[in-house]
C-alpha cells in the first residue's frame, strides 16, 4: 500500500509536570503548544487527569482558545472525563486506563472486560462529533474488542516494545512483531492505525516504516530533548526521522 503521510502529535503533559513541580505559571504548556505547532506538530495531545498531576482544566480551555490544529484530548472513560470532554469539543478524545499510582500509562485499555462502558463513552463522544480512539495493548483480541465497540480509531501501545529496546531485551522483536501485526489488523478493520507511549527518534523511525500507521503521539522523550537542543530542533529532527522511516531509508 502507498502509506499516507505519517502526523506527530506532540504530547505537552510534561510542561504542565514542570510547571506544577514550582506551582506558579510556568513553563507554560500552551506556549509549548504553540512552539511545536510553529516547529511542525500536525496536533497538540494534552491528558487531563483525574488527580490533574500535570494538565489542568485552565490549560484545556486555553489550548482549545490559543491552537491552530487539531487538539487530542487524552482522557479515562469516566462520566466525570466525558462531560469535559463534551463541554469543550475537542477534535479528537483518546480513552486510556488510568491508575492513581502510575507514573504514566501503564498499559492498554481493558477494552474487553470494560467494553460496554467503553462502548458508552465511544458512542457519547462520537455523538457529539468527536473522533475516539481508544489506546489499546497491540493484540488482535484488543482490536476485535475495538471494532465491536465501533471506535473509528486505535492507538497502539508501543511502550513494551520501546522498554525492550531501551534494555537490549531479546523480547524486543516479539514486543515489535505484535505491533506490525496489530497494524495490519487494524487496517483490515477499516480502523485507523495510531501508536505511541516511549518513542524517540530510533524508534519512530521504526515504526513510521509500517504503513498502516498514520499518527505518532509522542511526549516524554522530545521534552526530554527539548531541555538540551530546545523544542523546535527536538520537534524537527523527530519529523526527519519518521520522513526517512516512512520513506523506507
Ligand atoms: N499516547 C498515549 C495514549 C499516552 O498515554 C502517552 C503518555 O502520556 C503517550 C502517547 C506519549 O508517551 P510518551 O510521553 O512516552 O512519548
Amino acid at each position: 500500500m502507498t502509506a499516507p503521510r505519517l502526523r506527530l502529535g506532540v504530547n505537552i503533559d510534561h510542561i504542565a509536570t514542570v510547571r506544577n513541580a514550582r506551582g506558579g505559571t510556568l513553563p507554560d504548556p500552551v506556549r509549548g503548544a504553540v512552539l511545536a505547532i510553529e516547529a511542525g506538530a500536525d496536533g497538540i495531545t494534552a491528558h487531563l487527569r483525574e488527580d490533574r498531576r500535570h494538565i489542568r482544566d485552565e490549560d484545556i480551555r486555553r489550548l482549545m482558545a490559543s491552537i491552530s490544529k487539531p487538539l487530542n484530548f487524552e482522557m479515562a472513560a469516566t462520566e466525570d472525563m466525558v462531560a469535559i470532554a463534551l463541554a469543550t469539543q475537542p477534535h479528537a478524545a483518546c480513552l486510556v486506563p488510568e491508575k492513581r499510582m502510575e507514573r504514566t500509562t501503564e498499559g492498554g485499555l481493558d477494552v474487553i472486560g470494560g467494553h460496554d462502558h467503553i462502548r458508552d463513552a465511544t458512542v457519547r463522544l462520537t455523538a457529539a462529533g468527536i473522533r475516539v480512539s481508544l489506546f489499546i495493548e497491540p493484540s488482535i483480541a484488543a482490536l476485535e474488542a475495538a471494532k465491536s465497540i465501533g471506535a473509528p480509531v486505535v492507538e497502539l501501545h508501543t511502550g513494551a516494545w520501546c522498554e525492550a529496546v531501551a534494555v537490549g531485551s531479546g523480547t524486543a522483536p516479539r514486543e515489535f512483531e505484535r505491533i506490525r501485526r496489530a497494524a495490519e489488523q487494524a487496517a483490515r478493520l477499516g480502523i485507523e492505525c495510531h501508536a505511541g507511549h516511549g518513542l524517540d527518534y530510533a524508534t519512530a523511525r521504526i515504526i513510521a516504516a509500517l504503513p498502516q500507521v498514520v499518527e505518532l503521539n509522542i511526549g516524554h522523550f522530545l521534552m526530554g530533548e527539548a531541555l538540551f537542543v530546545g523544542l523546535p530542533d527536538a520537534i524537527a529532527t523527530m519529523r526527519a526521522a519518521m520522513d526517512a522511516g516512512r520513506a523506507g531509508a
